[in-house]
């Protein structure tokens, strides 16, 4: 069996990764691939009991940066063997939601870590598992913001799920990981894809299929 290809979304909070992983999900289906579809934090029952704990804005003593990390990469390890590895040895295609770069750009670069952490803990958890190709989005950073906010006040309204401790974080907190990310960006050319500037929904949606049918 050949083994599948493993795809992640990558961007700020609120910069299309969800919606544009959905479209390729939908038509890599149409075109006859098994996908499975992933995010992280979650993607498997400790992963959701992780992310609630992780993103709910909580009174209680505030959860540590190193703490967090942590957490996420227990959240990462549980993903990996329960289904990313045995997704990827079925041949399937893996389309996940954030992955190892949202750690350096968000732990190391937000909250100051540093990459260097992030490395050393990813080589420890995630041994070889890398993502074949990552397609970053990257609008402007108070677009992105404005986005989310805006989704994250729909969803509390409806559901009242709360799902906003990250973006209440400050402006200098989303500017360090905007540039963690384009330096990620600068040194993997070859598997980070950025596509930035603003566009629409489906101008975005042809670029990345142009990419996923070139690559995969
Ligand atoms: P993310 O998963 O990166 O947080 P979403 O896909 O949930 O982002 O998108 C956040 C909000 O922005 C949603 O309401 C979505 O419909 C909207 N949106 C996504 N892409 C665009 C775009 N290119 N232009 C305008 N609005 C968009
Ligand atoms: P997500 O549900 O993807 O949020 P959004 O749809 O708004 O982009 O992720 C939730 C939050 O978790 C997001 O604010 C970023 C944060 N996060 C980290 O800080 N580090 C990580 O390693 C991951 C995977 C997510």
């Amino acid at each position: 069996m050949e083994r599948g290809s493993f795809l992640t979304f990558e961007g700020l909070d609120g910069s299309g990764k969800t919606t544009q992983l959905r479209l390729l999900a939908s038509l890599l289906r149409k075109a006859g691939r098994r996908v499975r579809e992933m995010r992280q934090p979650g993607g498997t029952a400790l992963g959701d009991q992780l992310r609630s704990l992780l993103l709910a804005e909580s009174s209680q003593a505030p959860v540590t940066p190193r703490a967090e990390l942590a957490l996420l990469f227990a959240d990462r390890a549980q993903a990996i063997a329960e289904v990313v590895d045995p997704a990827l040895r079925a041949g399937e295609t893996v389309l996940c939601d954030r992955w190892t770069d949202s750690t350096e750009a968000y732990q190391g670069g937000g909250r100051e870590l540093g990459a260097s952490m992030v490395h050393s803990l990813e080589g420890l958890i995630c041994g070889g598992l890398r993502p074949d190709l990552t397609l970053l989005l990257l609008p402007p950073l108070q677009a992105s913001l404005a986005r989310a906010r805006h989704r994250n006040a729909r969803t509390l309204s409806q559901t009242g799920e709360e799902e906003s401790r990250f973006e209440a974080q400050n402006d200098a907190f989303f500017e360090r990981v905007y540039a963690a990310y384009q330096a990620i960006a600068a040194r993997e050319p070859v598997r980070v894809v950025v596509i930035d500037g603003e566009a629409s929904i489906e101008a975005i949606h042809r670029r990345i299929v142009e990419v996923v049918l070139h690559r995969l």
